[in-house]
């Protein structure tokens, strides 16, 4: 990239994209230092297509095949990628498992955001699953894709409290409110190029991180 050429995200959302609206809103106010090139979705009635359109962000629907896409859908999303050029790929709220074949090609350039406290909950349900086990704290973590699920290496995490009493919806809304601070966070970071993937490790200001860095909301919650 030349300087002075703007940084170029991709998104690729599934639903309703509010992650993916957090991002393109510190885009336009300045506080990352880039463009939303375009938001991709992989279902055609992902509620965040409209949220993005109305930010004047181009958007694309590519269907896996059960959905009528074409057979080829891991090529079809990556053409439809490559046309957008991006210096990095957000995954925010992205529910399809990518190949490795597919992340290894974008190793170092795609993020995802996961709503737990990783390594801790992998995969599904977690808020649930957090709940079920009476654990005290929870959180969000933003880390690079690699080719093992939910397990490549944590930039940055939100840490909130579980309160009693709390549902499955009000810890979600709690942990999502934190998403929406830490992704930013990250695609900034990204953006000013102090965020960087090298020999299969995330470096920031230069240094590798060995353990995530940590937001901790559960006191901002209290007060
Ligand atoms: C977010 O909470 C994100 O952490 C989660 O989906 C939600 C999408 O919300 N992602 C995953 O569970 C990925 N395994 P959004 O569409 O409103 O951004």
């Amino acid at each position: 990239m030349s300087a002075g050429t703007p940084f170029r995200l991709a998104i690729l959302i599934s639903g309703r994209g509010s992650n993916m609206i957090a991002i393109a809103r510190a885009c336009l106010a300045g506080s990352i230092a880039a463009r939303v090139a375009v938001v991709i979705s992989d279902r055609a009635d992902a509620a965040g297509l409209a949220g993005a359109a109305a930010l004047g962000i181009e958007t694309a629907t590519v269907l896996p095949p059960r959905a009528g896409g074409g057979a080829a859908f891991e090529p079809s999303l990556a053409g439809a990628l490559e046309a957008h050029r991006p210096d990095m790929i957000a995954l925010a709220g992205f529910m399809r498992i990518l190949s490795g074949r597919f992340v290894d090609h974008h190793l170092g350039r795609m993020l995802n955001i996961h709503p737990s406290l990783l390594p801790a909950y992998r995969g599904l349900h977690t808020h649930a699953r957090v709940l079920e086990a009476g654990d005290t704290q929870h959180g969000a973590s933003v880390h690079f894709v690699t080719a093992e699920l939910d397990g490549g290496p944590v930039v940055l995490q939100s840490k909130v409290a579980v309160e009693p009493g709390d549902t499955e919806a009000t810890l979600s809304a709690r942990v999502q409110a934190t998403e929406h601070i830490i992704y930013p966070r990250v695609l900034a970071w990204c953006a000013q190029r102090r965020l960087a993937w090298r020999e299969g490790a995330a470096w920031l200001d230069g240094r590798r991180l060995d353990a995530p860095m940590v937001e901790d909301f559960r006191a901002a919650a209290r007060s």
